[in-house]
């Protein structure tokens, strides 16, 4: 090998490894404005560029998150203190928040099945990998499906779960994973829920998952979630390259390469919580619907919505613990637009007090508007527009904001076992205000009542 193909390869070597965005050094400061004018310190600090926010939305008594680059720090400090605002480093090193994350050095529990473990992370590939498995092993009552592809054409596999094909009227739920990418321990809580919908032994998970036809996707973002892996940890989006445009000092061109998944549904769209920029994390997408990937959400749901009782849609996402009910565009007033808040409040209530039993962790149950911050053309406010699905929530997982996306492995298990307590008594809570209705349990539970009702008049 002469020196010119030495120097070739090396070239190649560091602009290939150069791609991968390194946070080294970043800082992440967390500030909770107390008033308006707190709030328009931060509005500065986004305009300076001092940082770059984990959201876009500022609210009084919200926690902010801000990563704040070595260079930069110094000026951000001087800020806030001239501010006189309160800034504490949430995390000191973002990239060995990182690293820790994807080799954790303390596993509390570790648990498998087939290839799959839920003591780490996992990428694309093994969860895909893993699906297949799951089809060769149940054959009976497990289907991987594929409901369309995404903007670099990745299959967006999930699985269907149906322990009784036989019957005839069939519940249906579904369950959506990994919409914002970077949101990593809602794949590896869905990937939780499947395993135990196949394979659980506890009575009270078993009739969850024999009750309904499940329709189960862990990653519904599959570029943005293979991006988080291989360029972008702290990426949110999808990778449409249809809106690139070179982005205001101090933000990297790279971020208009991408739609906000969450906010491109056509229910309100762009109407409040989203931005017409694609500079931005909350980017809507240049029309509603313009995005593969909600098209095929949109499509996949509405054929669900003939093939029987649709009960749930949960959407999965991180953080904030929060179980949140439709609509997100309203405040609380507002809530009486989706017929059955009460119910859907109830429910949740009920379920996150469940949750709490396990490990203490608390949930809070709400509007987006109350409880969060109002956002507009999300699926799960979609989906309950359009079909009108009765218990539809998107659940911010853990945590409330120590690590945030950089949630640790060792916090994985813990995550998904208090979140299926959540999700046995939401079930059990849904059958009981009457939200089973055609099929054989329900028309069990019907029949008893209308009988007893007999009993009673005949006895008197
Ligand atoms: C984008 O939104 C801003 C307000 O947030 C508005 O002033 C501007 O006209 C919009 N641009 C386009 C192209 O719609
Ligand atoms: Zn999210």
């Amino acid at each position: 090998m002469n020196l010119t193909n030495i120097i070739f390869i090396f070239t190649i070597l560091t602009v290939v490894s150069a791609v991968k965005k390194t946070y080294d050094g970043y800082s992440l400061y967390k500030i909770i404005p107390k008033d308006n004018n707190e709030v328009n310190v931060l509005e500065e600090i986004k305009q300076k560029n001092l940082g770059e926010f984990w959201s876009d939305d500022f609210k009084i008594g919200l926690d902010a998150k801000i990563m704040v680059a070595p260079e930069k720090r110094d000026e951000f400090v001087q800020h806030v203190t001239n501010e006189n605002i309160e800034a504490t480093v949430a995390i000191e090193d973002i990239q060995t928040a990182i690293n820790r994350q994807l080799n954790p050095d303390i596993i509390r529990a570790s648990e498998s099945y087939l290839s799959y473990s839920w003591s780490e992370y996992h990428n694309l590939n093994a969860i895909y990998t893993w699906l297949d498995e799951l089809q060769t092993n149940h054959p009976d009552i497990a289907k991987t499906v594929v409901m369309g592809q995404s903007v670099e054409n990745r299959d967006i596999k999930g699985i269907v779960i149906n322990h009784h094909p036989e019957r005839e009227n069939k519940r249906i739920g579904m369950i959506e994973g990994t919409l914002h990418a970077r949101e990593w321990i809602s794949a590896a809580t869905v990937t939780w829920i499947i395993k135990e919908f196949l394979t659980s032994d506890d009575p009270e998970i078993r009739a969850l998952a024999e009750n309904f036809e499940w329709h189960i996707f862990p990653v519904v973002n599959p570029d943005g979630y293979s991006y988080t892996f291989t360029d972008n940890r702290m990426w949110r989006k999808n990778r449409s390259p249809a809106s690139i445009k070179t982005c205001p000092e101090g933000t990297d061109d790279d971020m208009s390469h991408g739609v906000d998944l969450n906010r491109n549904f056509d229910f309100q769209w762009l109407t409040v919580g989203a931005s017409n920029d694609s500079c931005t994390n909350t980017f809507a997408g240049p029309t509603a619907f313009s995005e593969p990937e909600t098209r095929a959400i949109a499509q996949y749901v509405g054929t669900l919505n003939e093939q029987g009782e649709f009960v749930y849609y949960i959407a999965f996402h991180s953080y904030t613990q929060l179980i949140i009910i439709p609509y997100s565009h309203v405040q609380s007033d507002g809530s009486l637009l989706s017929g059955n808040y009460g119910d859907m409040y109830e429910i949740a209530i009920r379920g996150a007090d469940a949750l709490r039993k396990r490990y203490g962790t608390t949930y809070r149950v709400g509007l987006s508007a109350n409880v969060m911050y109002p956002m507009s053309g999300t699926s799960f406010d979609w989906v309950k527009h359009a079909y009108n699905v009765p218990v539809t929530y998107l659940m911010e997982l853990r945590d409330i904001g120590e690590f945030g996306f950089l949630l640790p492995a060792n916090q994985i298990i813990p995550t998904a076992l208090e979140t299926m307590d959540a999700l046995v008594e939401m079930d059990r809570n849904t059958e009981k205000i009457g939200y089973y209705h055609a099929s054989a349990s329900g028309m069990f539970y019907s029949m008893t009542v209308v009988l007893a009702g007999v009993f009673v008049v005949l006895f008197y």
